[in-house]
């Protein structure tokens, strides 16, 4: 039996189909009070080499075609996994359609994409890698440019048995490292648990949250994962048209999934396609008034197309939403 480095250049096939490489599953903590894990999650369990491979190929820019960019210039961990751009960027600073979301808590989500496109995160990675906008690449031209990296071959190996790298463990093992984004140590957490209290201002913010925004931002992920037209200012561009996109249905027309409101401290700008600067803009076109249309959501249709907020319900909101920051998520340590 060799030891893996002589492995990698002395050993036969043999050899190495017989080396056991131990790849124990991570533990993943899942919050108790989070939602059901996506059922994808079972057929694919993060393991330690597995992770290890999906962050290095998320931080690889040789995932883009001319090696200028990564999953991770777009999804910054000290923005939570988003980026603070209006639209992302992507390789000859091209335009994207859409604003970056966060990575976190997606072991909790049943759809992805600002339109929930994909159902799995298995399924989502492929989708940057061939966005012309985004790394306009394809998997084959990606999987020549690793295939022979000894690094790769080594992680390979020992996250699934053999060398071969193949577009299915590309994508298994980024969605391993990605269902271990969990955030769930911020403020608002720790207070539910008792383990830390509100101040004042929070303390009111959370009961205008609990009042008026809740049903939508709901659950411990702060979202029910529902698709809704809110009457946010309409991106022109004619390839959008919200959750239409993918059900081609007009009820959907411009309709987004809830996002998530935890980390919203770290990745401004807000709404689909960067609408809105601050979140106090944010909040001032809520109050002011939406744009009207046969689809948008009840909720805003029978209170006048708006949420009224006044000044100093505004400033409570966002100290409250603040408390939904985590520090340890979008600094933690390698
Ligand atoms: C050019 C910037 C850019 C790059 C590079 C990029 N992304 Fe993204 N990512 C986005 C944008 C924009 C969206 C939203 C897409 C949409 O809604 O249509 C997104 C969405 C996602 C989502 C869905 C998140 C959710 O909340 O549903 C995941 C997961 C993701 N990206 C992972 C990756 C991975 C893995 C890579 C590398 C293979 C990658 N991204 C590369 C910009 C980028
Ligand atoms: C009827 C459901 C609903 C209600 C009520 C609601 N929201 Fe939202 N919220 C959404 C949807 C859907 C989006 C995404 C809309 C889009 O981009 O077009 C959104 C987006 C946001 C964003 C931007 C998130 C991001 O990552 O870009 C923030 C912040 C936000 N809401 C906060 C609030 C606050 C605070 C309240 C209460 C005052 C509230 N929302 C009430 C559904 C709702």
């Amino acid at each position: 039996m060799c030891v893996l480095s002589l492995l990698l250049f002395s050993c036969t096939k043999e050899d190495y189909i017989q080396f056991h490489v131990d790849n124990p599953e991570i533990k993943i903590a899942i919050p108790l009070d989070f939602p059901e894990v996506n059922q994808a999650f079972y057929k694919n369990k993060p393991t330690q080499y597995g992770v290890q491979l999906g962050k290095k190929l998320f931080n690889d820019k040789r995932l883009s075609t001319d090696n200028s960019i990564s999953c991770a210039s777009c999804h910054l961990q000290t923005s939570a996994y988003a980026d603070n751009n209006k639209q992302a960027i992507g390789v000859n600073n091209a335009i994207g359609l859409r604003n970056t979301p966060p990575l976190q808590n997606l072991a909790f989500m049943d759809f992805y994409n600002w339109d929930g496109s994909k159902l799995s995160l298995e399924k989502q990675a492929i989708v940057p890698i061939i966005t012309p906008e985004e790394m306009n690449a394809s998997i084959g031209e990606v999987i020549e440019k690793l295939k022979d990296d000894p690094e790769y071959t080594e992680l390979l190996i020992k996250a699934f048995g053999d060398e071969k790298m193949t577009p299915d463990r590309i994508y298994k093992s980024i969605a391993q490292f990605e269902y271990t984004l969990i955030s769930n140590n911020s403020k608002y957490d720790k207070v539910m648990q008792g383990m830390a209290v509100f101040k004042e201002n929070e303390k009111r913010g959370y009961a205008i949250f609990k009042n008026k925004c809740v049903s939508c931002h709901s659950t411990a992920l702060f979202t029910d994962q529902s698709f809704r037209n809110i009457g946010f200012p309409i991106n022109e561009n004619s390839n959008e048209a919200g959750r239409a996109r993918v059900t081609g249905n007009m009820e959907d027309y411009m309709s987004f999934r809830v996002p998530s409101l935890r980390n919203i401290e770290y990745t401004a700008p807000y709404g689909s396609f960067g609408q809105f600067n601050s979140l106090k803009e944010l909040l001032d076109y809520l109050d002011k008034g939406v744009i009207a249309s046969d689809n948008l959501d009840p909720i805003f249709k029978n209170n006048n197309n708006r949420i009224p907020l006044n000044d100093d319900e505004k400033l409570d909101l966002i100290a409250f939403m603040k408390t939904l920051s985590d520090k340890t998520f979008t600094h933690q340590e390698e």
